[in-house]
């Protein structure tokens, strides 16, 4: 039987979550991954230093017993985080980048961003003290076609932005899009990409086969088969400024399958056998260690981790639902089969 053992990995992308919500879904990212950045986007966000400590503590006492499983935190940028704040969270251990929503962009993201001008100060200070920042690289334009919201950021958004803030270190989150990649891959090395088990394994036609399939809607949305293409060959090439965000984002069955559905994918009941999956189709399977292991990582300034995780490849079959607090949840490829089974953890 064909079996890798790879050194464990680490999300650094993940929707955990608060309350029921969180202890339901916790146990999924643990047994996979030694850590995750956890994204702020609660109700109330997370918008200072302490707020995350108290979040970090909820996600600690969730965990099961034994597990070793580390929270990487994230505050949320809002118009009024001051250039204080990031001094807080550069001396602060648990707390490692900040969160840039463009405001109304996605989920709870309301408070976000209005305009980049009003943070000059705040990135300021985080390109001075080397505090990543997080984007969510869509632009929240109505006028602007959902497709394009990605390589409009590009553009009118992030170009800029790193003219201006030189130092700034800079992931841009779960990417879609050719044009993502290519920016990327010609960036300084304080720019990286994370991109999810998603957008690497389906196109924007999964979210209508035979009719409206909520369960594939995430923002920013999938796109056509070409940005696919191009998102497996980054992800597959090794180049040490992409890796594993799962954006695994958990909602409610029913806050999906809506007039108005949430966006947001759960795929951390299987993420890394799904991006074994992708691998394995690419015939790349030898690199899936330095994406999902090391580039984050060494991105983030963190130790790799030393303990293996191990894969066989072994059909086994995705639950149709999962609970979810009082609940439930629909996982990504529910009801099918998955080829690669994780047989023996880090923990
Ligand atoms: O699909 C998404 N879901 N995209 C985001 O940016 C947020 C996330 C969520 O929190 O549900
Ligand atoms: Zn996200």
């Amino acid at each position: 039987m064909k079996e890798i053992s790879i050194s464990q990995p680490d999300d650094f992308h993940l929707h955990l979550r608060d309350g029921p919500a969180l202890a339901s879904v916790l146990v999924d990212s643990a047994r996979q991954f030694a850590r995750a950045i956890v994204m702020p986007n609660l109700e109330p966000p997370v918008v200072t230093v302490e707020q995350a400590l108290g979040y970090r503590q909820r996600i600690m006492d969730c965990l099961p017993e034994g597990s070793s499983f580390e929270p990487l935190m994230t505050i949320y940028l809002t118009d009024n985080t001051r250039p204080d704040e990031i001094r807080r969270l550069y001396e602060n251990e648990y707390v490692h980048a900040v969160k840039y929503y463009p405001a109304g962009v996605t989920t709870n993201a309301e408070q976000g961003v209005t305009n980049i001008d009003k943070v000059y100060a705040t990135l300021e200070a985080m390109a001075e003290s080397g505090v990543p920042l997080l984007l969510h690289g869509e632009v929240n334009d109505a006028d602007v076609d959902i497709f394009d919201r990605e390589q409009v950021f590009i553009e009118k958004i992030l170009t800029p932005l790193m003219e201006r803030f030189k130092d700034l270190r800079i992931v841009f989150e779960h990417i879609t899009t050719e044009q993502a990649v290519q920016f990327v891959k010609q960036g300084p090395a304080t720019l990286a990409a994370t991109i999810t088990p998603q957008h690497l394994l389906y196109n924007r036609n999964a979210l209508f086969e035979n009719g409206i399939r909520p369960h594939y809607y995430c923002l920013p949305v999938l796109k056509r088969e070409a940005h696919r293409q191009a998102l497996v060959a980054a992800a597959v090439s090794g180049h040490a400024q992409f890796f594993l965000g799962t954006d695994s984002a958990p909602h409610a069955r029913h806050a999906k399958e809506n007039a108005c559905g949430c966006a947001g994918i759960y795929s951390a009941h299987a993420a890394i056998e799904l991006y074994a999956e992708v691998f394995e189709q690419a015939g790349s399977l030898d690199q899936l260690e330095k994406f999902a292991s090391f580039n984050g990582a060494d991105f983030y300034g963190l130790a790799r981790n030393k303990r293996k995780i191990t894969l066989q490849q072994q059909a086994w079959l995705i639950p149709d639902s999962l609970a979810f607090g009082e609940s439930e949840i629909i996982p990504l490829k529910a009801g099918e089969t998955c080829r690669w089974k994780l047989v023996a953890d880090g923990n």
